[in-house]
């Protein structure tokens, strides 16, 4: 892409370096970006007299300035002597403009790392000397791989205490360049230095004549990172459809990869709907054309249809189209990872709910060895099957770090559970395709004189749920109301017979109770579902399934000491043995509903009057139908 770039732009992406740090507050980190940032000038004049000061009162290099104080900005970090979270420090030489993220480097912080890393083109993994390459290393090196990092510098710090010595110096790099092969760095620059007295970070060091190679700082200014997203076919995620009037229709969006002009083809992916671009437009005007990383809108020569979430690409060079593909996962919550479960993936713009179909294996970090499992822990890392409900466009990550990414997001907290990595998309599973039906949902509702829903009990082994619902759906079969009762302990005995109490199976066990209660609500029925269904994701995915249909989520809010003195069907009893593994509320989770629509509190009512209390409430809802 010889491209005639426009000046701004060619500002933006060219001159501007994303830098990521590795290695511990040991190795010297924080030493290093104060080095960097003090010998750059990047740090007011007022902070250098503070850090005269501090560098006296809690400095750990007696008389010298200590630089890590420039960096561990926080007073508890400091006497800890430790960085717990991401920080982005700005330098800046003539040359660029850098953003460098320090992120801390144990194991514990993999997801800060993984944060710190999205978006950098380089990583500066960092060694002591003294010790040479250590476990961590490679796993910071493994990490920047898996997040596409192709730029490395491996900065051999504290070389003056190994007395300068070329031969330690070559020691390291070599056995760094002989695990890290693998791992498909394009360029690897090993720089022996001593972030302390300054040796080859911003000037050459008088120490080491046998280094001929740059400073750390001049190999960072002449890098030519940015050319790997502008060398990408061109790739825009539309933001959102621009229509201010009748006569305008734009389509705005951040250009992901490659390069854009007015006259250039371009097709939605997937659709194959094709267009040429009529013009750009940013905030500044009518460019002659935007890069990888610009802002702006696509006018098209003429109407095709496109929305949020959709792809336009380079015709010539189309991203791949599927709804299931490989990836890899960082998982970045404390709430673990379950297969089967319903999640949102956000893929570029567009948000598709769907599933981890299958864990292939986790990968230690250390080792990089893969193991079976079929979960994922905070910070683990590990490669899936991913099955969406609906197809995405995508790249493979490898060749594109922005279309190639997703994230994975809780449905009902809306929290950020994992980062993904796309590997290479999965052909489709079937050719299967909907039938149209003649007696449809209309249809079937019409016959039955009320509107369709589903009352979803949930609560503890022996709450009652099944007791209330049994006196509601007599009380609603006698005013004439269509019913069927799903439950818990019946379902299990048929249908979903194969399935036991562990996490994963309790998901896999809702969802297919929540596609059956849609199939009756489809048909036109009240359903109660009547199950412990213990997760919030899970309930959430069944009121999602429901669509149009009326969902009543019943909480029957019984404590655990009531059902253990009822204890109807003596499990209790067995569990609190230890005869019962996985038993909700003694050794497997309640989440106990946050707003449902009816909280039944046993203690204090009858079954009959709350089935009653559900009744009427419906009535309201159900009005005049039901009597
Ligand atoms: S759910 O958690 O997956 O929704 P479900 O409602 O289908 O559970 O089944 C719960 C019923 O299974 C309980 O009412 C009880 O009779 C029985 N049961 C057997 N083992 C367990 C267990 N480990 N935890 C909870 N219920 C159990």
């Amino acid at each position: 892409m010889s491209a005639l770039l426009k000046p701004e732009a060619a500002t933006t992406e060219r001159s501007l370096l994303r830098v990521l740090t590795c290695g511990s507050v040991d190795d010297g980190k924080s030493t290093l970006i104060g080095r960097l940032l003090y010998d750059t000038h990047s740090v007011p004049d007022d902070q250098i007299v503070t850090l005269e000061k501090d560098s006296k009162k809690f400095g750990t290099t007696g008389a010298d300035m200590d630089f890590a104080l420039l960096v561990d900005g926080l007073e508890a970090e400091r006497e800890q002597g430790i960085t717990i979270d991401v920080a982005y420090r700005f330098m800046g030489t003539k040359a660029r403009k850098f953003i460098i993220a320090d992120t801390p480097g144990h194991e514990q912080y993999t997801r800060n790392m993984v944060t710190g890393a999205s978006g950098a083109e380089l990583a500066i993994l960092l060694v002591d000397a003294r010790k040479g390459i250590q476990v961590q290393t490679r796993r910071h090196a493994f990490i920047c791989a898996l997040l596409g990092i192709k730029h490395i510098v491996l900065a051999v710090n504290k070389i003056d205490l190994m007395a300068y010595s070329q031969s330690v110096f070559e020691t390291i790099k070599s056995e760094f360049s002989a695990f890290s092969q693998k791992f498909g760095f394009t360029d690897m620059a090993a720089i022996p230095l001593s972030a302390r007295y300054g040796d080859n970070v911003a000037s050459r060091s008088a120490h080491m004549p046998w280094y001929q190679g740059p400073t750390l700082l001049a190999h960072l200014e002449q890098v030519d990172a940015a050319q790997d997203l502008l060398a990408a076919p061109f790739r825009l995620a539309v933001q959102w459809v621009n229509r201010p009037n009748l006569d305008f229709r734009g389509f705005s969006g951040t250009v992901a990869s490659g390069v854009v002009r007015p006259g250039d083809k371009v097709t939605v992916a997937g659709s194959g709907a094709a267009a040429q671009v009529a013009k750009l437009i940013t905030y500044d005007g009518e460019p002659a054309e935007a890069i990888a990383g610009d802002a702006i809108t696509l006018v098209l020569d003429r109407e095709i249809d496109a929305s949020r979430g959709d792809v336009f690409a380079d015709p010539t060079d189309l991203p791949e189209v599927s709804e299931q593909f490989v990836a890899d996962l960082v998982w970045m919550s404390d709430v673990p990872m379950l297969p089967g479960r319903s999640y949102v993936f956000r893929v570029g713009t567009r948000m598709v709910s769907g599933t981890i179909s299958k864990l292939k294996y986790k990968t230690d970090v250390n080792s990089f060895e893969q193991l079976a499992s079929n979960n994922l822990a905070l910070n683990e890392i590990g490669t899936a099957n991913i099955s969406l409900s609906a197809p995405v466009a995508f790249d493979p990550y490898n060749n594109n770090r922005r279309t190639g990414a997703f994230i994975i997001i809780d449905r009902v907290s809306h929290a950020t559970l994992a980062a993904g990595m796309i590997r290479h998309g999965l052909r489709r599973a079937t050719n299967v395709h909907r039938q149209v039906l003649t007696v449809d949902h209309a249809a079937r509702v019409a016959q039955k004189g009320h509107k369709p829903g589903i009352l979803w009990f949930t609560g503890l082994s022996g709450s009652g749920k099944s007791t209330i619902a049994n006196i509601l759906e007599a009380k609603l079969h006698a005013r004439g109301a269509h019913t069927y009762m799903l439950d818990g302990d019946n379902i299990r005995h048929g249908l979903n017979r194969d399935l036991g109490f562990t996490d994963v199976d309790r998901v896999e066990n809702i969802r297919r109770v929540a596609e059956v209660a849609k199939l009756f609500a489809d048909a036109g029925l009240i359903v109660l579902v009547s199950f412990i269904s213990p997760f919030r994701a899970e309930r959430q995915l069944a009121r999602e399934l429901a669509g149009d249909a009326a969902f009543f989520e019943v909480f029957v809010d019984t404590p655990i000491d009531i059902c253990r003195q009822r204890d109807p069907k003596g499990l209790y009893k067995k569990a609190d043995a230890g005869q019962i593994a996985n038993f909700t509320g003694i050794s497997s989770p309640y989440e106990a509903p946050e707003a449902p629509a009816f909280h039944l509190q046993t203690a204090q009512a009858s079954s009959e009057d709350s089935a009653q209390r559900i009744l009427d409430g419906l009535s309201d809802l159900f009005a005049g139908e039901l009597s």
